[in-house]
């Protein structure tokens, strides 16, 4: 078997155990990316990242090592996974709705030592929420969830707003605790014209965050950014908590989209060339259900030993590649590729191969990529 495109920048000494498609983790990568991300907060109390890039308790308590105790999440079993981890405060960035109300009241009954928070747009998950808590004699942080331009969730500032936080304040069994803001659309490569959208959003949110203080009400957090903008909000105010997911993985996607952003890629899948359909074209082991459907096809998968190959037929367990020249890779030739994106390419995969100093140190189960644990 060819050995070449696995020496580089992802060596691994022996891939000849590893099945694959699979996703590695290089762990001094993923060590340099929370670094750097706590340097960049300037402190890891101000971290409230996202799990939902890596899904695994054993990153979590990586992090919590480094500080990081708050944690963000989309689903009831990512805050399941983290607080079996050790996080302290666990943000669910979601309206809790349906079924997931009793979820998060068994939460509380089950972590105890753990103050778990949710955001919230409507009064109607509010008030089944409050109900929920109440009549389980507990209580629950709520944060008013700003549609600061992304248009997906969200309240926009202003009167609405207001009355939507009023209401929260004054929901029993509730404990108003400030503003979400996630601006998932700004994706500007200029930094300053990414700057300039964080300003904005700054402006219109502190305007909001002003008139509840005004109005008596506590504000105490104020949630925000992701990887592209948490640097921004970051310098423009000591008490804002930064919730970026990406970086601790990073992913080709981001690397194009963020030139000012130090993150390197740390979990990359391995794949094998399992057939030659032609001279010019070769057929990996890397179907859709290796690597997320998202971006579209044609731009999935960065190839470090193959730059140039263009990817033209992408399909459950197969990924056609056309390399620019006649190509000598058999069947059996194992290839590195780096996701667009990440986040839900690793909740395709139950574990990942961790890689340390280029061989296989540990398996970590990928528990969040479940959407139920035990509750
Ligand atoms: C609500 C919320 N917060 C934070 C993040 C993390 O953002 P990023 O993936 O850019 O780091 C996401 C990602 O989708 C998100 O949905």
């Amino acid at each position: 078997m060819q050995s070449v495109p696995l020496t580089g920048e992802y060596a691994v000494e022996d891939v000849s155990e590893i099945a694959s498609p699979s996703l590695l983790v290089f762990q001094q990568r993923l060590a340099s990316n929370i670094r750097q991300m706590v340097e960049i907060a300037g402190d890891a109390s101000r971290l409230t990242p996202h799990c939902k890039t890596h899904k695994i308790a054993e990153i979590v308590k990586l992090l919590i090592e480094q500080g990081v105790t708050s944690h963000k999440c989309a689903t009831i079993a990512e805050a399941e996974m983290l607080a079996s981890a050790g996080a302290s405060r666990v943000l669910l960035a979601y309206n809790p709705v349906g079924p997931n109300i009793n979820r998060v009241v068994q939460l509380l009954q089950t972590f105890p030592a753990v103050k778990f928070s949710v955001t919230c747009d409507h009064i109607l998950p509010l008030q089944q929420l409050s109900a929920a808590v109440t009549g389980a004699q507990q209580q629950v942080e709520v944060l008013l969830d700003i549609n600061c331009g992304m248009h997906r969730t969200g309240v926009a500032p202003g009167e609405a707003a207001l009355e939507l936080y009023k209401q929260i304040h004054a929901s029993p069994g509730i404990n108003a605790g400030g503003l979400h803001v996630y601006d998932g659309h700004n994706h500007q490569a200029d930094l300053e014209q990414r700057r300039q959208a964080v300003d904005e959003i700054w402006q219109s949110t502190s305007a909001l965050r002003q008139q509840l203080l005004a109005a008596g009400l506590p504000c105490p957090r104020y949630v925000a950014g992701g990887t592209g903008t948490f640097p921004l909000y970051a310098e423009v105010d000591p008490q804002i908590e930064l919730s970026p997911g990406t970086p601790v993985f990073y992913d080709a996607g981001y690397t194009r989209m963020f030139p000012d952003l130090p993150f390197q890629p740390a979990a990359v899948l391995l794949t094998r060339v399992v057939s030659r359909p032609s001279a010019d074209t070769l057929t990996l082991d890397v179907g859709n259900k290796a690597v997320a459907a998202d971006p579209p096809a044609g731009a999935r998968l960065y190839f470090p030993a193959l730059p140039e190959a263009q990817e033209i037929i992408h399909s459950e367990e197969h990924l056609v590649l056309r390399t620019p020249a006649v190509c000598d890779l058999e069947p059996g030739t194992a290839l590195v590729a780096v996701p667009m994106h990440i986040c839900p390419t690793s909740a395709l995969h139950q574990q990942v191969h961790v890689i340390r100093d280029g061989a296989v140190a540990a398996s970590w189960d990928v528990t969040a990529r479940n959407r139920c644990l035990t509750i």
